[in-house]
């Protein structure tokens, strides 16, 4: 089933905490000349028009971008993000979004590569089309690849099964943002799946999961789960945007789960999560979640690294031979890292009586996430 289309989404607070957080990632890997590779299992369109569209239909960049775009008081962290998504729109008029594939496109630097995948048939002819035009625009400008082969690969397919055949990648440096749809249940387990299998052939990568944080039990259960999955460690952070709607419809919060984050990523969301709960919180139920743990690894002798066919299309099959025994104690919490904590917003920085509600698309169903 491929009804999703993230244009409809463009911008709202999910996209906020999202691109935030992967281009602090993205500018970290950025501190070290080696190159590294960036790997998006679930592009989108790559770039989205807001007063155009699927996003007028409900207008859902109202609920982040949107308030955001005259502040002048943002935290600097943040400010990368907002100056990134400003200058894709030179008129100073807030009309285009970057989705993912954008945002690091932007933060990358020459060496580093894309690798891009998105499945459904209409998004990646889009996102193919952007990609091609800005590409034509940066060489009419005199710019130059330094990488042999493309820096930017855009593949349609499955970004589960194509992660399998490029990891680990060639410089061993490397972040893998996963972002499906969760329009059906089984994503939350192809995400664990996928997960376990690329930190067998990649452990010393940074992986981002976003993730709806919805009633459903399959959405409760992801961030305990990718807990349990054996890496050096995990940062979990949450922004609900207000408390669950009577109906149940709507999304009001989602969640990035990071395996191996930066040293450096907790303390900057310390300081820009409560800015957003002040600035995009509609109700006292507005909070932000930040917690954090530790795996402890107990690697044997010369790990054997997991097959890949590449004659499917690109993408590697079969499962992986395990080299690695390892014991997970990802669920003690860490005293000096604090566990988790929350925090809720002082008070709502707008009118709720006026906040404009989020109206489920109707060609979503209920468990629709975003
Ligand atoms: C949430 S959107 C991606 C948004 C994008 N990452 C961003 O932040 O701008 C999810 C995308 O995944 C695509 N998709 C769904 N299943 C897929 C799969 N198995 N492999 C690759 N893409 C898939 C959908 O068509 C949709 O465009």
């Amino acid at each position: 089933m491929l009804s999703y289309r993230h244009g409809f989404h463009a911008g709202n607070h999910a996209d906020v905490l999202k691109h935030f957080v992967l281009i602090e990632l993205l500018n970290y890997l950025g501190q070290k000349d080696t190159a590294y590779t960036y790997v998006d299992t679930h592009s989108g369109a790559g770039l989205y028009s807001l007063d155009t569209g699927y996003a007028m239909k409900n207008a859902e960049y109202e609920t982040g971008i949107g308030p955001l775009w005259d502040r002048d008081d943002v935290p600097a962290a943040l400010q990368v993000y907002l100056d990134l998504v400003k200058a894709m729109n030179p008129s100073g008029k807030m009309r285009y979004y970057p989705g993912s594939p954008y945002c690091a496109n932007e933060v990358m630097r020459s060496q580093d590569r894309l690798r891009l995948f998105e499945l459904h048939p209409s998004e990646i002819k889009i996102l193919s089309e952007n990609f091609r035009k800005l590409e034509a625009h940066k060489a009419e400008q005199g710019e130059r690849q330094t990488v042999r082969g493309k820096r930017i690969m855009i593949n349609a397919g499955d970004g589960f099964e194509g992660l399998k055949a490029i990891l680990p990648p060639p410089s061993r440096r490397g972040l893998v943002l996963i972002d499906p749809p969760y329009e059906v249940k089984d994503d939350y387990r192809r995400v664990k799946v996928c997960l376990e299998d690329a930190l067998v052939r990649f452990p010393t990568g940074t992986y981002a999961v976003w993730y709806p944080v919805l009633s459903r039990i399959e959405s409760k259960q992801l961030p305990e789960r990718l807990k349990r999955i054996p890496a050096n460690g995990w940062l979990n952070v949450t922004l609900s945007i207000s408390g669950p709607s009577p109906d149940g419809f709507g999304l009001h919060s989602s969640g990035m789960f990071i395996i191996n984050p930066p040293w450096t990523l907790e303390a900057t969301l310390r300081e820009v999560m409560p800015y957003l709960v002040r600035v995009l919180g509609k109700d006292v139920s507005a909070k932000f979640e930040i917690e954090s743990g530790e795996t402890e690894t107990v690697k044997i002798k010369s790990p054997v690294r997991a097959p890949v066919d590449r004659s499917a299309r690109g993408t590697g099959v079969g499962r992986p031979q395990v080299g690695s025994l390892r014991t997970n104690n990802a669920n003690r919490t860490d005293a000096n890292k604090g566990g988790a904590r929350t925090g809720t917003a002082a008070a709502p920085s707008r009118d709720l009586g006026q906040g404009k509600r989020t109206a489920r698309p109707a060609n979503l169903s209920k468990t629709r996430s975003r």
